[in-house]
């Protein structure tokens, strides 16, 4: 893809140079200095150069805006015609001194942007981490870390989704781009734990998700993979009414179909005597708490 970005500060600097490094074409824009923009291009490489902000938006597939709230006009009135350009925002609606949000609870700084300029295609992303982390999540120092974002069309959504990974997070969706009332908020407390935390300014986080549609029920007397038992349950909180038993080899020959199963925890029973011949043998109307890892 190309880029353009339009502010080439820390957030811009760091993220135009790793969007490079991911293999993307990218315009330097929006500095104090011209030397700053061409010194942040050689630095990137060969598909990244310097200009002004009318160049990065021209042909651009993408806009990556980071300027401080203060310079949002100035920097979109030097962008130009912006219809249809995918812009992604990681401004965070705040203050000269940058203690609080201006923009908050009825509406956030990404929809007032997309008021600025409506004909182009709004997401906010990479808002919720410090730019001191950037790199060590793009050189995975980091386990992939989560990256929320909002936006009100889909494939301007991809595109940025396509970015965020590009940069090593793992995008997640936080819906349309009214969501941004609430990520920009956390935003700042991620900037505050960051910056004022003990352990530095290098923070991520990570969203996870506990999963128990499927328990284990190991067979009893079983010695190899194939004599183990799935019991499937109906709800989290029973599994002996609506248990049905399934044989392994017949659960990784099925694609699992729910989209919602992140993750597949294995629970292996201790090993007691008898062979299984019922369901009830196998363990399945045990109470669910009988499943648990031994
Ligand atoms: N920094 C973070 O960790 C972080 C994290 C989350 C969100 N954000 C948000 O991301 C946005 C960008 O933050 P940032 O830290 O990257 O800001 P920054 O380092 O101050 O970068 C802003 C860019 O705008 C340029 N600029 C400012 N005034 C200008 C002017 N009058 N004419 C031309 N260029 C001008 C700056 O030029 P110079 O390079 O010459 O100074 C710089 O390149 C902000 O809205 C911030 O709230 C930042």
């Amino acid at each position: 893809m190309r880029i353009g970005v339009l502010g080439s500060g820390l957030m811009g600097g760091k993220l135009g140079a790793i969007f490079a490094r991911a293999g993307h074409e990218i315009v330097f824009s929006y500095a104090r200095r011209e030397e700053k923009l061409t010194r942040l291009a050689w630095a990137a490489g060969a598909a990244a150069r310097a200009g002004a902000p009318r160049e990065a938006t021209q042909g651009a597939d993408a806009l990556l805006l980071a300027v401080h709230w203060s310079r949002i006009d100035d920097v979109l009135k030097q962008a130009g015609d912006l219809s249809g350009k995918v812009i992604v925002t990681c401004c965070l609606p705040l203050n000269p001194g940058n203690t609080e949000l201006v923009v908050g609870r009825a509406s956030s700084g990404a929809e007032e942007l997309a008021k600025k300029a409506p004909r182009a295609r709004i997401v906010s992303a990479f808002h919720t981490v410090p730019s001191e982390v950037l790199f060590d999540v793009f050189e995975r120092k980091l386990a992939r870390p989560s990256l929320v974002y909002s936006g009100d069309e889909q494939s301007s959504k991809a595109i940025a989704a396509a970015l965020i990974r590009d940069a090593g997070f793992d995008p997640v969706d936080a819906g349309p781009l009214k969501s941004a009332r609430y990520s920009e908020p956390f935003g700042l407390l991620v900037g505050h734990l960051a910056y004022n935390g003990s352990g530095g300014p290098e923070l991520a986080y990570r969203f996870e998700r506990e999963c128990r549609p499927i328990s284990l029920i190991a067979a009893r007397n079983s010695r190899s993979f194939s004599d183990i038992w799935f019991a499937r349950k109906r709800s989290n909180s029973d599994a002996s009414s609506g248990a049905r038993i399934t044989p392994l080899s017949d659960i990784f020959s099925r694609p699992i179909r729910s989209a919602s199963w992140s993750t597949m925890r294995i629970w292996v029973r201790d090993t007691p005597k008898r062979s299984p011949r019922s369901a009830k043998d196998a363990g399945c109307d045990t109470p669910s708490g009988d499943s648990r890892p031994s």
